[in-house]
This record gives structure tokens, sequence and C-alpha cells, in this order.
């Protein structure tokens, strides 16, 4: 019998109309195009400015976008997986409201949560299922409606966050195609360096916390800044080396866009020329789960069966990792 591989089959995708952009935030805080220009590579980001409306949104469109594409009968999903730091809301799954509005009515859902590597996580469990035999076809949906959690005074973080969904299947393969190998990694000194302090188990939203903006997010940008420049390297660099690949026989890098630099940073340290590098963070900011599978979606007419591509992330938590994967179709 052959092995089977997991392989993703269909990709989709949903942004908000809405676009802030950076010469709008010069209205809002003290900051200006230039610097976030150079320091973050972001022009503007889309925000779900609806009341009303969450993550599940977004979701559901992407997810609908997906299986329009496809032509696929909601009724043939297994399972829906979406990856999200940002949840409609807490105790109730997000991944079981989703499968339900888009017609997934055969398949279980659950979230998964390892805030920007969310996504790569998700596409290792994904993709278990599917080599495992149990499952034909999971739908992975990267969504986060970071507006959700942001402080519009706070320059160190607005300027950055932006919302968004991207929807990736995954089904069996006996081509070989699909993922190949996975380094995943989480360290949780992480966690004092980029976290929303309020509203989970530890500290309950009081009037108190709301006074001192504890349900923001808080990020010492440097910090997490030093951690992913050098881990998200490190983990590529490992990757290659364990696969006996060069930079020569890449066709692709697929990084979490957090900032342009930090992109740069793991491409330079592999040589990769910026042809190479999927880049689509002037647009979207740092969607957090999305960035990767909003990559996906405005390249997919350019990639092609076979290529070899390295996705990479870096996340709070700290979370980081790397996923060596052969594409496998041409749109
Ligand atoms: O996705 C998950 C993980 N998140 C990340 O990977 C984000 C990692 N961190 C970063 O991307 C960067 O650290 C930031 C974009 C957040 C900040 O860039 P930086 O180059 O690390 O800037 P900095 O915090 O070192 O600040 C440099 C200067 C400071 O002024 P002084 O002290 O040199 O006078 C800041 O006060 O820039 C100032 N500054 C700003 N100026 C204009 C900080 N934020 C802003 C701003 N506009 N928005």
């Amino acid at each position: 019998m052959k092995k089977i591989t997991a392989v993703i089959t269909a990709v989709g995708k949903y942004v908000p109309d809405f676009v802030l952009t950076n010469t709008m935030l010069e209205k809002m805080v003290d900051t200006n195009d230039d610097w976030i220009t150079s320091r973050t590579g972001i022009k503007e980001r889309r925000i779900l400015k609806e009341e009303g409306k969450g993550t599940s949104y977004m979701a559901i469109k992407a997810a609908k976008q997906l299986l329009e594409k496809k032509n696929l009968d909601p009724k043939e999903i297994d399972l829906v997986i979406v990856s999200t730091a940002t949840p409609d809301m807490q105790a109730a799954s997000t991944a079981v409201y989703t499968a339900t509005q888009i017609g997934a009515t055969n398949a279980f859902g659950f979230d998964l949560e390892a805030a920007c590597s969310s996504f790569l996580y998700g596409m290792s469990v994904a993709s278990s299922y599917i080599e495992s035999g149990r499952y034909k076809k999971v739908l992975l949906i990267g969504a986060d409606k970071c507006s959700s959690m942001i402080d519009y005074t706070d320059r160190a973080t607005c300027i950055i966050f932006g919302d968004g969904a991207g929807a990736v299947l995954f089904e069996p393969n006996e081509e070989g195609l699909g993922l190949q190998d996975e380094i995943l990694k989480s360290d949780g000194v992480g966690r004092d360096f980029l976290q929303v302090k309020a509203g989970g188990s530890l500290h309950r939203i009081t009037k108190e916390a709301i006074d001192k903006g504890e349900q923001f997010v808080f990020q010492d940008g440097k910090t997490v800044f030093k951690n992913a420049v050098f881990n998200m390297a490190d983990v590529t660099v490992k990757i290659l080396e364990r696969n006996n690949l060069t930079n020569q026989d890449l066709n692709w890098l697929a990084a979490h866009q957090a900032n342009k630099r930090i992109v740069d940073a793991t491409a330079n340290r592999i040589s990769l020329e910026s042809s190479k590098v999927m880049m689509n963070i002037e647009k979207y900011g740092n969607t957090t789960s999305a960035t990767i599978p909003l990559l996906l979606a405005d390249y997919e007419k350019q990639i092609k069966k076979g290529d070899n591509i390295i996705f990479a992330s870096f996340g709070g938590g700290f979370t980081w990792g790397a996923i060596y994967y052969k594409w496998g179709y041409n749109s």
C-alpha cells in the first residue's frame, strides 16, 4: 500500500472591505507612514468594523469561497479546525459554529490557539488526521479579528494588526505531495512579552482591569522581534538541512507576516532571493492566524505542482516552527 500524505487541494480567503491606512493612523496616534513602512513593511490593513460580526463571520466567508471554487459539497467534510487567537466567545467553539453555518453537517470541529503559529500548528494537526487514514477531508481555517483586542490609542500595537481569514482543504495524496516534515517549538517564557491579560481564567474582566486597558494586547515588541528573528531563521535552516535541501531547491518561503524585517531576516539567513519570498504584509498587516493562508490565496496562481515550500512562523507564547511542504496542484 502506498504511503498517504496530506495535501492542500483548495484555498479560499476573505478580508473585510474597510481599509485602515497609515495616513489614517497618523491622525489617531503619534506615528507616521515613513516609520510604519520602514519598521514593518505595512501600508494598510483591513478592519471588520460592523457591530455583531466576529471571527466566525470571516471564517465562514473564506470557507464558502473555497467550497465554491472547489465545487465541494460541505457534507463531505469530516473535520473543521479554526485556528484563531480571537474566537467569537469563550467556551463555544468558533469552528463548530462555522461548520454548521457552511453546511458541514457531518463534520466535527474545534478551535486551535497558538497565537501567530495557530495556522502552522493547524497544518500539522490537519495533516496528521489525514495521514492516519481516519479522515479524508479536513478544512483548516486561519481567522482572526485582531481589531477586537487592539487599543487604537496604543501606537506600539495598533499599527501592526489587521483582520482577515484564509481557508485550506487537506486531503489524502498518494504521489508523495503535501506535508513532508515539520519542526514545531514552544517556550512558555514568552507569555510575559505578548499577551492579553484580562478575559481568560487567570484574570477576569473587571472594571479595574478595563480601566488599566488589560483587555487589550500588550506587546514588548523589541523582545518579541529579537526572538522571532533568531528562532524563525533557526528552524528554517534546520528543516532545510534535515531534508538535504539548499536554497536552490526551494521555490517559496511562506512565512508568517508579522513584520517584513523578520521575514527578510529569515530569507537572508538562507540567501533566498526576494522573488521566492511570499509577501503581502503591505496590504493586510499582521492578521495572526490568517497570514499564511492569505499568502496561499494571493500566490495560488503562481505556485506550481511539486513546488517546494517552507512555511514558517513565530508568535506569542512563544510558539514557532517550520514545515517543509510540496505543493499539490496547478490552478
Ligand atoms: O506576530 C507575532 C509576533 N509579533 C511580532 O513578531 C512583532 C515583533 N516586533 C516588531 O515587529 C517590532 O518590534 C515593532 C514593529 C513592534 C517595533 O519596531 P522596533 O523597530 O522594534 O521599534 P522600537 O520599539 O525599538 O522603537 C523604536 C523607536 C522608539 O523611539 P526612541 O525610544 O528610539 O526615541 C519608539 O518610541 O520608535 C518609536 N516608536 C514609534 N514611532 C512612530 C514606537 N512605535 C512607534 C510608532 N510610530 N508606531
